[in-house]
């Protein structure tokens, strides 16, 4: 869990942006729910010295001092690279220098890094021109090269991926060192990508685990026009899914509904449930999608979400305990609003466009 530059600030970001957003995810009691690493995405490379050594811009004129003061808050620190010879909005990459970039980064300190095809995809086409199976292996090759210079750096660093989910990287990305991989290309702040990316997911339960997860890309929560029930449904899902909550919003900004999604605390817990079990579609029934996630002592998440522009009240949805592979009546908590619910068998629900009943069932059996 944390907080990247990339969805908010793009190629704006500057080292005061990531000083304020490491301040506010301090006060605004996300570090308390959560939220640890704060992730320089894109745009803080510089050039490559006579050595090699590369440098970051003017944007960020010490890196070693932010990490510092980073670390000063009790948070921890990202950054992000290619394995090609530029990122994807045309910095440096780290083609060429996995080892030296390796130990620049151990040396400033920083926990995580973003490791971005971008220009590598050209490298590969380049090499083996029309062998999509070769073109896989040199990908495959150039993760495992900065995942082994990572670890020889003896410093613990999260490894994260991001090849758009190509060549079903959840396959592989364990095996070369990978903590988590995204499944897809980018989200956006609108719905209907978000709700692209979501279906996109199901399926992938399989591949998720503690240690190496699916990832879904970062949250859009607070970005764009997203209404506050598609706000909620994009972070219940992204819970169901065990994914990676990178918060990428406006934290200065940030009005109290916004912080309140991002700080339900119930709503966290079922993310970080420590059986580390993705949660799967089981079933949907016209425009209603139903998700189950299991939880560590028999406990159950089941989310029953409206994807479609309408109201339900004039044809209520009715929940179906038995396609669930459960008995009602069952007792739980609704952890929207507190209340607590009882489920049972062919239950109508009412739901609003985009919306979501996310409900914690105790332990069903
Ligand atoms: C790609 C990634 C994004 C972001 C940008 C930065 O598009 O998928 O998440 O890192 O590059 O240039």
């Amino acid at each position: 869990m944390g907080w990247n530059s990339w969805n908010y600030f793009a190629g704006r970001v500057t080292d005061k942006d990531i000083r304020d957003s490491a301040d506010q995810i301090v006060a605004s009691g996300m570090r308390d729910a959560g939220y640890l690493y704060v992730n320089i995405d894109d745009t803080w490379e510089g050039e490559r010295d006579a050595n090699g050594v590369l440098h970051s811009n003017e944007k960020f004129p010490d890196m070693k001092a932010l990490a510092d003061y980073v670390h000063s808050k009790g948070l921890k620190i990202g950054i992000y690279s290619s394995p090609g010879p530029k990122t994807c909005a045309g910095f440096e990459g780290s083609l060429g220098h996995e080892e030296q970039d390796a130990q620049l980064y151990a040396s400033w300190g920083i926990d995580y890094l973003k490791y971005d095809l971008c220009s590598f995809h050209t490298v590969m086409q380049a090499k083996a021109p029309d062998d999509k199976a070769a073109q896989m292996r040199l990908m495959i090759a150039a993760y495992d090269k900065m995942g082994k210079a990572l670890k020889t750096t003896g410093r613990p660093i999260v490894y994260s991926f991001c090849q758009y989910g190509w060549d079903s990287v959840w396959e592989w990305a364990p095996s070369v060192g990978g903590n988590l991989w995204r499944t897809t290309g980018d989200v956006s702040a609108n719905w209907d990508r978000i709700y692209d990316l979501l279906s996109q997911q199901a399926g992938l339960e399989g591949y998720a685990g503690p240690g190496h997860w699916n990832d879904p890309d970062m949250l859009e929560v607070g970005n764009g026009r997203l209404s506050l029930a598609e706000n909620r449904s994009h972070f219940s899902m992204w819970a169901m899914l065990a994914a990676p909550l990178l918060a990428g919003n406006d934290l200065p900004h940030m009005t109290p509904e916004i912080k309140a999604i991002l700080t339900n605390r119930e709503v966290i817990a079922i993310d970080q449930d420590r059986l580390g079990k993705q949660g799967s579609r089981v079933y949907s029934d016209g425009e209603v999608e139903v998700w189950m996630r299991p939880l560590a002592g028999g406990a159950l998440a089941v989310a029953v979400f409206n994807v479609g522009s309408d109201r339900l009240s004039t044809h209520p949805f009715h929940l179906s305990l038995t396609k669930l592979g459960l008995d009602g009546p069952l007792t739980g908590k609704n952890l929207w609003t507190g209340d607590k619910v009882t489920l049972t068998n062919h239950q109508p629900i009412e739901l609003a466009s985009h919306d979501i009943l996310l409900v914690r069932v105790a332990s069903p059996r």
